[in-house]
C-alpha cells in the first residue's frame, strides 16, 4: 500500500541517517537520550579515586563519566538500545595521564623537523648533521636546531668554530637539550652584537675561549641576546607544532598537559602571549583542539593574567584552561647553572646561577599571590630549593593561609631536611622522572659527575623522602627536554635502575605503583587546580582514560607495559 510503503522509507530514511551520523552530530539534534552513550565492561579499572580504587564497568555519556562500578550497577537504567558496550575483556583501564610539565609548542616545533640533534653522539655526526641542514637553504637564512647534550661524545661543548667553515653564510643557532644553553656560530654572534667587548647579562654567561673572544656558547639570559634576532617563527608553523604535539602526547596516554610556556630567564615574555592567541585561542576557535591543556605565563605578566581571568573564569572551555604564572630561580644542571650550597666537581669557583633577585621575586610572588594566581617557580640545585621554600614562608606569613598549590618545578635536588618543609603548605614537587633523552646515559651518572657521588646519592630525585615530607608529587616530562612516555616514569620510579645498572639508583627512594600512578593522574590534577574535571575515574568528570595491553591487574603490576593500547578524551577514541 502506498501510505504504509511512504512510511516505511521515511522510517527506513530516519533510521539510517541516525545511523550513519556520527554520535556526536546525533546529539547535538536528539533529545538528549538518558541512556549512556558507551558503558566499558570487563575492563580492570583502576580510578585513582580513592572512593573506589578499582571497578569493573563504567558508563560514559556526553564525554564524561557517568557512572562506574560494577557490570551490574553500571548497567541499570543506562544500557540502552543505542548503548554502544565495549567488552575490555579483563584490559588495565587507568584515568588518561597528566603530564604536568611541557614546553608544548617548543616540543611540536622540535619534533618539525629543523636540526634534530637529540641522541648526536660524536663531533663528526653533529657537524655533518648541521652541514646537511644548511646545504640546502638559501644564504642568509637562519638554520635553527635543538636537543644535543655533549655528555654523549666526552664532554666538550660545541662552539661557533665548530660551524663557521660549513657554515659562512647562514646564522646557526642550536640549543642544548635543557634549553639553558646553545650554541651560536660567528655570523650569528655578529648579528646578534656578540663580541669580545659584550658584557655578560645579569643572569646569563657568554662563555669565552682563552684569548677573551666569545666562544659560540651562550648561557641562560645570554641566549636572549640571539633570541632577540631570530625572526620569528611563522605562526604556522607552531600552530602546526600543536597539532603534532598533541598526537604525540596522546599517543604516549597523556590526555592533559600542563604547558609552561618557552619563557626563560630574561626572555620576551610576548612568545607565551602569542602562543595563547595564535596559537593555542586560534586552534580552539577553528575546533581543532584534541588534547587539554593547562597554561602558565610568565610571572612578570602577572596583572594580565589576572585580567585574563577575572574576565573568562580559570577555563575557556573544556579544552584550555589557565593555569597561573611561572619564575626561574636557577639554571639547569647539565649547564651547571643549578645553584648549589658547593661547587661543581672539577670547578672551583661555579656553585650555578641564581637567575632572579630575590626580592624581586617576592614582590611578584606576592603580588600574583594576592590575586589569587597560582604559581610555579623552577628550581633544581639545592640552594635554590631552600631558597624557595624560604620565600614561600614569607609568602604565607604576609599573605595569609589559602588553598595556593604552590609548585616547585623540578626540586630536582635537595639538602637534608628541605623534603620535611613541603608538606607545612601543601608544596607541589613537579619533577621529572628521568632527564635521560634517548635513555642512553643515565640520570645517575651524569648527577655524580656534575656533582659528586656523594652529594648525587643524598640528593637527587628523593621521591619518597618528598612524600614521606608531606608533598604532592606531580610527575612531568618537561618534554622536549625528557620525552614524553609516563609508562616509562611509571617504570623508572618504581625501579629506579638506570639503563644497564643491577641495582637500583638510592633504593630507598623508589616508588610504589600507586604513589607513582597517581604522581601522573590525579596528584598531578590537584597541582594544577583541575581535580574537579580529571585525574581520576570519578562521576561527573570527563571521560579520559587509556587502555592497557595487560589483561589483570597482577599482571599489569609485575610488569608495567610500555605502551597503552588506546587513547580516550571525552570518551572518544583519540588514539590510535
Ligand atoms: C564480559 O565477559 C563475560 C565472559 O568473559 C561475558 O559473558 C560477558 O558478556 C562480557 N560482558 C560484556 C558486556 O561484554
Ligand atoms: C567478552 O570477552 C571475553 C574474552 O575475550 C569473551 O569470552 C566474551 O565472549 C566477550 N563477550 C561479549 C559479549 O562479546
Ligand atoms: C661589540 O659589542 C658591543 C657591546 O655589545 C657593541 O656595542 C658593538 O657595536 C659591537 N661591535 C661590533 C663591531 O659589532
Ligand atoms: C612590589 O613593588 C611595587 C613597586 O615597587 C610596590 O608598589 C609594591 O607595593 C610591592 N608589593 C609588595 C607586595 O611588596
Amino acid at each position: 500500500m502506498p501510505a504504509q510503503s511512504a512510511l516505511l522509507a521515511a522510517a527506513i530514511a530516519i533510521a539510517t541517517a541516525t545511523f550513519l551520523l556520527p554520535p556526536d552530530s546525533r546529539l547535538s539534534w536528539m533529545p538528549r537520550s538518558r541512556f549512556a552513550d558507551m558503558i566499558l565492561a570487563n575492563a580492570t579499572i583502576y580510578t585513582a579515586d580513592p572512593a573506589r580504587p578499582f571497578a569493573d564497568a563504567m558508563a560514559v555519556r556526553a564525554g564524561r563519566v557517568l557512572r562506574i562500578g560494577t557490570y551490574d550497577s553500571v548497567k541499570v537504567g543506562l544500557k540502552g538500545r543505542h548503548t554502544y558496550e565495549l567488552n575490555l575483556s579483563g584490559n588495565v583501564v587507568l584515568p588518561g595521564f597528566i603530564d604536568s610539565h611541557v614546553h608544548f609548542i617548543e616540543g611540536g616545533l622540535q619534533v618539525l623537523a629543523r636540526v634534530p640533534l637529540r641522541g648526536i653522539r660524536s663531533k663528526d655526526d653533529f657537524i655533518s648533521k648541521v652541514q646537511g641542514a644548511v646545504r640546502d637553504k638559501p644564504s642568509g637564512q637562519w638554520i635553527l636546531g635543538g636537543g644535543w647534550n655533549n655528555d654523549f661524545w666526552g664532554g666538550d661543548f660545541p662552539t661557533a668554530a665548530w660551524l663557521d667553515d660549513i657554515s659562512p653564510d647562514n646564522p646557526i643557532w642550536l640549543s642544548r637539550m635543557d634549553g639553558h644553553m646553545g650554541v651560536a656560530n660567528s655570523l650569528a654572534m655578529k648579528i646578534a652584537g656578540i663580541n669580545k667587548s659584550t658584557n655578560d647579562p645579569v643572569g646569563g654567561t657568554i662563555m669565552r675561549t682563552p684569548d677573551g673572544e666569545p666562544s659560540g656558547l651562550l648561557v641562560d639570559t645570554a641566549m636572549n641576546l640571539v633570541f632577540d634576532v631570530i625572526q620569528e617563527v611563522a605562526i604556522q608553523e607552531r600552530r602546526e607544532a600543536l597539532v603534532r604535539a598533541s598526537k604525540h602526547a596522546l599517543n604516549r596516554g597523556v590526555t592533559t598537559v600542563v604547558d609552561v610556556g618557552s619563557y626563560f630567564p630574561g626572555s620576551p615574555t610576548e612568545k607565551t602571549w602569542q602562543d595563547f592567541s595564535d596559537v593555542y585561542k586560534w586552534t580552539h576557535s577553528v575546533e581543532k583542539m584534541i588534547i587539554r591543556v593547562c597554561l602558565f605565563f610568565p610571572m612578570p605578566t602577572w596583572a594580565r593574567v589576572s585580567d585574563l581571568i577575572t574576565e573568562n573564569g580559570r577555563s575557556l572551555s573544556q579544552w584550555i584552561h589557565l593555569g597561573g604564572v611561572k619564575a626561574f630561580l636557577d639554571g639547569s644542571l647539565g649547564s651547571s647553572s643549578a645553584l648549589f650550597y658547593e661547587p661543581y666537581e672539577g670547578e672551583t669557583d661555579n656553585c650555578g646561577l641564581q637567575v632572579i633577585d630575590m626580592d624581586n621575586l617576592l614582590n611578584a610572588t606576592l603580588e600574583s599571590d594576592k590575586l589569587g594566581l597560582q604559581i610555579a617557580v623552577h628550581a633544581i640545585g639545592d640552594k635554590a630549593n631552600d631558597m624557595l621554600l624560604d620565600l614561600l614562608d614569607k609568602v604565607v606569613d604576609l599573605n595569609g593561609m589559602r588553598d595556593r598549590r604552590f609548585r616547585i618545578e623540578h626540586a630536582q635536588h635537595l639538602a637534608p631536611g628541605a623534603a620535611n618543609r613541603f608538606g607545612k603548605h601543601d608544596t607541589t614537587a613537579s619533577v621529572q622522572v628521568s632527564y635521560s633523552p634517548d635513555h642512553l646515559l643515565d640520570d645517575a651518572n651524569s648527577a655524580a659527575k656534575k656533582i659528586g657521588t656523594e652529594r648525587a646519592e643524598r640528593s637527587s630525585y628523593t621521591f619518597q623522602s618528598l612524600l614521606a615530607g608531606g608533598a604532592r608529587l606531580a610527575f612531568g616530562s618537561d618534554w622536549p627536554v625528557s620525552d614524553i612516555n609516563p609508562l616509562q616514569a611509571i617504570r623508572t620510579a618504581m625501579s629506579r635502575k638506570p639503563p644497564g645498572w643491577e641495582v637500583p639508583w638510592i633504593p630507598a627512594e623508589r616508588l610504589s605503583l600507586d604513589d607513582s600512578l597517581k604522581a601522573h593522574t590525579i596528584s598531578a590534577a590537584y597541582a594544577c587546580f583541575l581535580d574537579h574535571i580529571v585525574g581520576s575515574l570519578s562521576e561527573g568528570k570527563y571521560a579520559d582514560f587509556v587502555v592497557l595491553p595487560s589483561t589483570s591487574w597482577d599482571e599489569f603490576s609485575n610488569d608495567v607495559p610500555e605502551q597503552v593500547l588506546a587513547t580516550y578524551v571525552s570518551g572518544k577514541l583519540a588514539y590510535p
